[in-house]
């Protein structure tokens, strides 16, 4: 188990998502205090919407946020299976996010001109000052699935064959996902345990790559949580 994981375990994926929000509320107004806009990667899957939608009921100084995504599907931009469609429902289509500063991924290019086009917005942003990763029954986040292989100095890898669907994909690569001042994971559902108890056993999974400097903050419920 990394020394450095903060584990913030709650009985409920409701209480995980107050508490993940309130950190990410905290860590804006710190982000804007210091240097004037706060930089969010947002994750994407199903666990991060309770989250989504409590940020869109808080107040918060919107017109400095500047939003990415951590992954995205190889589908059009409507498909429902999109992340940037989740997240825009849930979160940034009801609060004053300026277009201009939300840097949806272009996967419906297909993954290798996405890859390469949020490569440079990513070059652009690091470090992020907070990244948000959810985390996949097999210990994959965002698109980084076990036994792929990418070139590591890639700030966003075209992704192919993934296990989880659609099989085509963009993910920003390990390295540029561990480049940010704070990084929280968001794990719920009886379904994640193996994965947890894995991770904390040690295994070398895609979750275990993302090495940020500072501790990461895991939320996750006791349903995840297997002692
Ligand atoms: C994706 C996500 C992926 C997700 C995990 C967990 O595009 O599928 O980025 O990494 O975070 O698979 O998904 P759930 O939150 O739906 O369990």
């Amino acid at each position: 188990m990394q020394n450095n994981n903060r584990w913030h375990i709650l009985e409920t994926a409701d209480q995980v998502a107050v508490a993940a929000c309130r950190q990410i509320l905290d860590a804006a107004e710190q982000a804007i205090a210091e240097h004037g806009i706060f930089k969010l990667v947002l994750a994407g899957g199903s666990t991060p919407e309770k989250v989504y939608r409590l940020l869109a009921l808080s107040d918060a100084n919107w017109a400095n946020w500047h939003i990415y995504y951590g992954d995205e599907r190889c589908l059009p931009v409507d498909h429902a299976d999109r992340n940037s469609l989740m997240a825009t429902q849930a979160f940034l289509g009801k609060v004053a996010i300026p277009e201009s500063q939300i840097f949806t991924i272009l996967a419906e290019l297909g993954p290798e001109r996405a890859a390469q086009q949020y490569q440079q917005i990513v070059a652009d942003a690091v470090p992020f000052d907070m990244v948000l990763l959810g985390m996949g029954e097999d210990g994959h986040t965002a698109s980084l699935f076990p036994g792929h292989q990418h070139q590591e100095e890639e700030l966003a890898h075209a992704v192919y064959n993934s296990p989880k669907p659609p099989p085509e994909r963009v993910s920003i690569s390990a390295k540029a996902l561990s480049n940010t001042h704070q990084l929280i994971f968001l794990i719920t559902g009886a379904n994640k345990q193996e994965a947890v108890k894995n991770w904390r056993l040690g295994l070398d999974l895609p979750v275990a790559a993302i090495l940020p400097e500072n501790p990461v903050d895991i939320y996750i419920d006791r349903a995840a949580y297997k002692l």
